[in-house]
């Protein structure tokens, strides 16, 4: 799907729908009955006046406003004009000049749509932004310009993601994750390296191979790399589980909304879109993108209750469960990132754990790290991105959960506080360095989608982390 175009202005051109944004408490425009309209965050009224519609929409008391008040505000307005068979929308902002990026984040959140596979065209396209405008102040032109210039490539790398993570197992194979990925990178100034089966073998990656070998559609580990940095400063490693469909394996899960597990990529796709979010933006940082990806089928091949499995860097799995699969394609691709790169910091992504679910529901990811700077900077990039996380412990006590008897450690714990004795197993892999877990179970995809977003993947991951690095991460 294309991006919108944004037009930066002060009056709008031509004759858009005009969405107003409105404080609750302050002056209605003539003629409307506060019974009619009482500003509550996200209440909407519509106005004509002969051929111009204005949207109204409430962002409640002023005391309250904060970034995803507008971001939400501006999706309930362009979603509920797009239905309206809205062409072309402006963002009146010229009280809200410092809030340009979230309200255009909102709109461009809105206007995305999963194009689907049926046979009509018209459905297609409808609900899709074309053209957005935003009116500011004069002096506010340029402010405003970065900040939805910003917005907009952000915004469209989440979009692209979002339409990878919606195609089901049988579309988006390891393979074709990997092809996309290389296919994405073109042009933007990344490098990418795609490891094969062979390669994995040769190089010890029994973790990614196991997974991967009860389905036909082989595994793969894709390495992006972008050097936005000084030369000497270590990069910092992203890493995100791609499972590109998750049965459970031998130890199979129930058929009952299974067809889900065909977002258990979204991990790998939170780096993918990072690494292009960061390089289009030219952040000044050296990141290292690596996605292990592979189908967790029980095909003739398949790994089993019972095996042991030796990763990358020598550490052994007892495998007690197959649908844990998740932690031990990480554990490869950790221990590949520690001891090829050298990362100062290494923050991963996975739809983990159910257990997260239980723990905070599909309000906030799961956020896991030992060290209070790092989750101080993912907290307030939460604030400020509405993809929220909340602390989870990841205490040594843990890994009692994860002690085998005869290997390193063995890949499930009891039930009790299953998301953080998970969390530290994924720790091991990263020794000494410093390490962010978000288990992003579910946040990932959305039935129960906020304004700005449709259900289905949501992308979490990508504007929080952007956000982290423009903030300058703490390491
Ligand atoms: N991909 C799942 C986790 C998941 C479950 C994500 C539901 C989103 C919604 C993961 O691979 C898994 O199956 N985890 C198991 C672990 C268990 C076997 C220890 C779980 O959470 O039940
Ligand atoms: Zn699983
Ligand atoms: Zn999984």
């Amino acid at each position: 799907m294309p991006s919108p175009k944004i037009d930066v202005r002060t009056s709008p051109l031509g004759n858009p729908d005009v969405v107003s944004f409105f404080i609750k408490g302050s002056a209605l425009p003539a003629g409307v009955p506060s019974e009619e309209f009482d500003g509550a965050p996200n209440s909407t009224l519509l106005l004509r006046d002969r051929n111009q519609r204005t949207l109204l929409v409430g962002l409640g008391e002023k005391e309250k406003i904060e970034p995803d008040t507008l971001r939400r505000a501006a999706g309930t307005a362009a979603k509920q004009l797009l239905k309206l068979g809205a062409k072309e929308i402006a963002l009146d902002l010229i009280p809200f000049p410092d809030h340009v990026g979230p309200a255009v984040e909102g709109a461009l959140l809105a206007g995305y749509k999963f194009e689907g596979f049926g046979r009509d065209p018209a459905k297609k396209t409808r609900g899709v932004l074309g053209k957005l405008q935003v009116l500011v102040k004069e002096h506010e032109l340029t402010n405003a310009r970065v900040q939805a210039r910003t917005a907009e490539t952000v915004t469209s790398t989440v979009n692209i993601i979002r339409d990878i993570g919606n195609l089901p197992g049988n579309m988006l194979t390891p393979a074709i994750l990997a092809d996309k990925a290389e296919e994405l990178a073109q042009g933007r100034g990344l490098t990418v390296k795609v490891w094969n089966e062979r390669q994995l073998k040769s190089e010890g990656f029994g973790g990614i191979l196991a997974v991967g070998q009860g389905s036909a559609n082989p595994p793969r580990l894709i390495v992006i790399e972008y050097r936005g940095g000084g030369k000497k400063d270590a990069p910092i490693a992203l890493v995100g589980k791609a499972v590109t469909f998750d049965t459970g394996g031998i130890s199979i899960k129930p058929g009952a909304q299974m067809d889900e597990m065909k977002w258990d990529k979204m991990g790998g796709l939170a780096v993918l879109g990072t690494m292009l979010a960061a390089s289009d933006l030219k952040l000044p940082v050296n990141l290292i993108g690596l996605i292990p990806s592979a189908e967790n089928m029980p095909g003739p091949g398949a790994y089993r209750p019972g095996d042991i499995i030796t990763t990358r860097d020598g550490k052994t799995i007892e495998v007690l469960n197959t649908d844990a699969e998740g932690r031990i394609i990480l554990a490869d691709a950790i221990s590949h990132a520690r001891l090829t790169y050298k990362p100062s910091v290494i923050v991963e992504y996975s739809t983990l754990t159910g257990a997260v679910i239980m723990a905070l529901g599909f309000q906030r990811a799961g956020l896991f790290t030992a060290e209070e700077k790092l989750r101080e900077a993912f907290m307030a990039a939460g604030k400020i991105t509405g993809e929220r996380v909340w602390p989870l412990p990841v205490d040594e006590e843990y890994k009692e959960g994860v002690q085998s008897e005869i290997a390193t450690v063995k890949n499930i714990g009891g039930r009790e506080g299953s998301a953080c004795i998970s969390a530290s197993f994924v720790k091991t892999w990263a020794e000494q360095t410093p390490f962010v877990h978000l288990d992003i179970a579910g946040t990932a995809w959305t039935t129960k989608p906020p304004s700005y977003l449709e259900g289905g993947a949501t992308g979490f991951g990508v504007r929080l982390t952007i956000q982290v690095l423009r903030a300058g991460l703490p390491v």
